[in-house]
């Protein structure tokens, strides 16, 4: 039987932490036997928000670079760079004569992003989930695997592919999103409240990929825990559980096999070798990031769209004739 595809996008942000990886990357890694693959870089979407140029160019080769120390492996998926690939923004101009205002209104992350005076954004922001959902369109995805936030957009793609499909006749398929339940949000080390994030006032929210095993033992050092002295995975103690999710995720144990190494033990023991874990993983990641030079990942990259552009090509020219284009 033919192996299911999946596309997924990740933004260029070379500033990305643990709960990146463990909740989006490492799912991927993880997808890449099972499914044929594609990953986007999507410098698109990037600049619906303010970039500097340089910047841009740099966490755009830099998230590659994470991805591919973090195993991605380009003989087994594709991985290239949006913009690329002309055809995703052809597409979204498409996409955007089928999608409704109201529709795009709704989402959550634009009301989030945009903020009370949504009248001054640029339009590309609003135009986010268009440009999504080419980018899924365009392959015939079967499944997405995302973040639990992404889950609305993917909704609206599966609306926008049967209100084309319905118009003009079987062109889309209609994409699955898949969110993995353990990994889905990391919570931040100094407030268990809230997801780990990278815009987080304080740099004891998180562990950035680039930290070193100093700032590591810091930071774990210094995350908070509930009151009681046992290690146990319970909703009553939310820092506990997630300083075990992350450490099940790095270790490949079960919570259930993690409890009973800790039986009798104590935080000091546990977030010492939580530490350990971290950066067991950190430290090889990190070298083959530097093993990676700008020129042979950018090789990737172009060789990952060319391999894509024709999947891209030909669901486009299928789209124009359907509507009436003259090809
Ligand atoms: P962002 O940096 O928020 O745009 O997210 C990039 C990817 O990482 C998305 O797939 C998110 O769902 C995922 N992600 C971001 N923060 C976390 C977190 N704290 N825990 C788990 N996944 C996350
Ligand atoms: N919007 C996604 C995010 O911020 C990234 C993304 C862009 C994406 N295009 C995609 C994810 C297509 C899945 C499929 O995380």
């Amino acid at each position: 039987m033919a192996k299911k595809r999946i596309f997924s996008g990740i933004q260029p942000s070379g500033n990305l932490h643990i709960g990146n990886y463990l909740g989006a990357i490492k799912n991927w890694v993880t997808l890449q036997d099972e499914y044929e693959s594609i990953f986007c870089v999507v410098d698109l979407h990037a600049i619906t928000v303010p970039q500097n140029p340089e910047e841009l160019s740099r966490k755009t080769i830099e998230i590659a670079k994470i991805c591919l120390a973090a195993g991605i492996d380009p003989e087994k998926s594709a991985i290239f760079i949006q913009s690329h690939v002309p055809e995703h923004a052809e597409l979204t101009w498409i996409l955007n004569t089928i999608a409704k205002i109201s529709e795009l209104e709704r989402m959550t992350q634009f009301k989030d992003k945009a903020g009370k005076n949504w009248e001054g954004v640029g339009v590309g922001l609003f135009d986010y989930p268009a440009l999504m959902a080419a980018d899924i369109l365009l392959y015939d995805t079967q499944v997405v695997p995302v973040g639990e936030d992404q889950v609305q957009h993917i909704e609206l793609t599966r609306t926008l592919a049967k209100r084309f499909n319905s118009k003009f006749g079987e062109t889309f398929v209609i994409p699955e999103p898949y969110v993995r339940k353990e990994g889905m949000r990391i919570m931040g080390l100094d407030d268990p409240g809230k997801k780990m994030s990278k815009s987080a006032s304080s740099e004891y929210n998180y562990i950035s990929l680039t930290d070193d095993e100093n700032a590591v033992n810091r930071k774990i050092k210094k995350a908070v825990t509930d009151s009681g002295s046992e290690i146990i995975y319970s909703d009553s103690k939310p820092a506990l559980k997630n300083l075990i999710n992350i450490y099940s995720l790095f270790a490949n144990k079960s919570v259930k096999e993690i409890e009973k190494i800790y039986v009798n033990k104590g935080y000091a023991k546990f977030k010492n070798d939580l530490a350990k874990v971290i950066t067991g993983f950190l430290v090889p990641f990190q070298r083959k990031m530097a093993d990676l030079s700008d020129k042979v990942v950018l090789g990737i990259l172009k060789k990952g769209a060319e391999k894509v552009r024709p999947l891209a090509q030909k669901k486009l020219q299928e789209v124009k004739k359907k509507m009436g284009f003259v090809l």
